[in-house]
């Protein structure tokens, strides 16, 4: 089969790690008989200094005329004192919105040649933590009304967290079809206790499981509980649903605790299968050109890709079995490397696994 391919690779490391994502789906072309061309679009402050615009209109209408997105990272320190709207992360926002895409799937996997690499007690996660957090991507105080003002008491700003019972329930349909195909344990988090949305939120996901999905438990958990039982026993989780800024703050939390940021990938999606994927760390300028980053969590999100947007499950698996060999192979990059093992840089992390494909 042919896919079409929009790469964005962003700031920082984003080329370099696209690069690796790159070689190992080459691998996957060649080995199962498909042909991905690659069509680079700028997004972030390379666009910025390119066009005077974090997402350009040709990357807008790049993404939307490819099969799917593949995107590295965006942002550095030449940007940080842009105005709030030719900020890099501002290309990031826009296109999710761009491309409709309100469903963003995190999955947080402890890998078991890693779990030395977590900050918590060995006790903790020896068995395995493995938390899909899928949060509501388009819609909350990411995108609600905001601004700000003079009143008698000086200065002020507002922003407002706004879902409608219609956002509610597409999210939490992605969060059920997840479950139903594992644990049939939904874990809902919100603010119910303070916020009105929170409280449309945690009825709204009752009532639509109930109806659609009686197999499934629900069980809503506070989100500053949340923040304390990850920490405490990120175990007990299987999929977790939450909203935009509540699954910000979480899935890195839940992401620090497989000790490994750099192993981890993420993917968008709205009610279509062209996606936007991505690694869900940032785009780390002090290391970036110094072929040192790991390009593992690009890798797997181009894996994902596969699976999820062209129904390529077999492909997928072999990038995971290409990854896992690696690593038991003693290869690490340097954000993973451990005494005894051996250390390599992005470029021939990403030339390993696509040889082991
Ligand atoms: C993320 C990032 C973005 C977000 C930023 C860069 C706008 O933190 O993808 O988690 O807040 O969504
Ligand atoms: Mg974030």
């Amino acid at each position: 089969m042919k896919f079409n391919i929009a790469v964005l690779d962003g700031d920082g490391i984003g080329p370099e790690i696209c690069a690796g994502a790159i070689q190992v789906l080459e691998a996957v072309g060649k080995k199962y008989g498909h042909t991905f061309n690659f069509k680079h679009y700028p997004i972030g402050g390379c666009a910025i200094d390119e066009c005077g615009d974090p997402l350009p209109e040709k990357t807008v209408t790049g993404c939307l005329a490819s099969d799917s997105v593949l995107l590295g990272a965006v942002g550095g320190y030449k940007w940080d004192d842009m105005p709030v709207d030719k900020r890099p992360e501002k290309g990031l926002l826009r296109i999710r919105r761009a491309m409709g895409l309100y469903s963003n799937v995190r999955p947080a996997k402890l890998w078991k040649a890693l779990a030395k690499a977590s900050p918590l007690k060995y006790e903790l996660v020896k068995d395995g933590v493995e938390i899909i957090i899928v949060r509501e991507l388009t819609g909350g105080i990411y995108f609600g009304d905001r601004g700000r003002d003079t009143g008698p008491d000086g200065e002020y700003a507002w922003d407002t967290e706004r879902y409608s019972v219609k956002e509610i329930e597409r999210i939490t349909r992605i969060a059920c079809e997840l479950a139903v195909k594992r644990g049939k344990k939904l874990v809902s988090v919100d603010k119910a206790n303070v916020l009105e949305s929170s409280r449309l939120w945690r009825s709204t996901v009752h009532e639509y499981c109930a109806k659609n999905y009686p197999q499934i438990t629900v069980e809503d958990v506070l989100v500053d509980n949340m923040a304390m039982q990850i920490v405490k026993n990120p175990a007990q989780f299987d999929v977790v649903l939450t909203s935009n800024m509540f699954g910000d703050i979480l899935s890195d939390e839940a992401a620090q605790v497989t000790g490994s940021i750099g192993m981890l990938a993420s993917s968008s999606l709205g009610d279509g299968r062209r996606g936007l994927y991505e690694p869900i760390h940032g785009s780390a300028p002090d290391i970036a050109g110094k072929d040192v980053a790991n390009p593992i969590a690009t890798i797997l999100a181009a894996a994902m890709m596969l699976r999820d947007s062209f129904g390529l499950v077999r492909e997928y698996a072999a990038i995971e079995i290409a990854i896992q060999k690696v690593l038991d192979e003693g290869v690490r990059t340097a954000d993973i490397m451990e005494r005894g093992k051996r250390l390599a840089g992005c470029r021939e992390m990403a030339r390993l696994i696509a040889e082991r494909v």
